[in-house]
C-alpha cells in the first residue's frame, strides 16, 4: 500500500464512478481543482481511494473522498484520511471540515469530527457540515 500526492485529473475517474455514477465525468471536475491538493492510496500500484483538500486561511476543506466500491470497508479510507490529517497538521492547518453525506457521518465522527448545525441537500442526498480542530 502506498499513499502519495496525485494530480487532480487522476482523481476524476474514481470520483465519478463512486460518487456520481449517473453523471458524466465533467460533473466531478471542480473549478477549484487546480488550487487543491489531491491524495491517492495505491494498492499493488493501482489507485483505489482518493481525496482532495482545499486550504483557505489555515482551514482545510476535505472534498470528493471516495474508495472504489469493491475496496470499501477494509480500512483504506481511514488510512488515507489519517495520512492527510497528519500532512496538513504538520503544515499548521488548524481545522479540517467537510460537507459530509449524512449516511457517512459515522465515519467522520469516528475520526473526531463533530456535527455543526449546517445542513443541506444536493440532488436527493442530505449533507451535514462536520469539522475537527487539529
Ligand atoms: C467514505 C469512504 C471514502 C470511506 O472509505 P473506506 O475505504 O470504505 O473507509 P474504511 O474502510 O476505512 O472505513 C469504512 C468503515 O469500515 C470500517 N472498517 C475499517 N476497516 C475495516 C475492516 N478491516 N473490516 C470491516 N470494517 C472495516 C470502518 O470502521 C468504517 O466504519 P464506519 O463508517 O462505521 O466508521 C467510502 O465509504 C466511499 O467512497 N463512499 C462513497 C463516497 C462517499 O460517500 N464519500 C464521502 C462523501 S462525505
Amino acid at each position: 500500500m502506498e499513499i502519495r500526492q496525485i494530480t487532480a485529473s487522476e482523481t476524476w475517474e474514481i470520483r465519478q464512478q463512486v460518487m456520481w455514477p449517473d453523471q458524466p465525468l465533467s460533473y466531478v471536475i471542480l473549478p477549484d481543482d487546480d488550487h487543491g491538493m489531491h491524495f491517492g492510496l495505491f494498492l499493488n500500484a493501482r489507485l483505489i481511494s482518493v481525496a482532495s483538500i482545499f486550504i483557505t486561511e489555515n482551514q482545510a476543506q476535505l472534498r470528493k473522498f471516495a474508495t472504489k466500491r469493491e475496496y470499501q470497508q477494509k480500512g483504506y479510507g481511514t488510512a488515507l484520511l489519517q495520512y492527510i490529517i497528519d500532512q496538513i497538521t504538520k503544515k499548521g492547518t488548524e481545522k479540517i471540515w467537510c460537507n459530509a453525506r449524512k449516511m457517512k457521518s459515522n465515519f467522520y465522527e469516528n475520526f473526531g469530527f463533530t456535527y455543526t448545525d449546517k445542513e443541506f441537500q444536493k440532488g436527493k442526498i442530505p449533507y451535514v457540515i462536520m469539522e475537527k480542530r487539529l
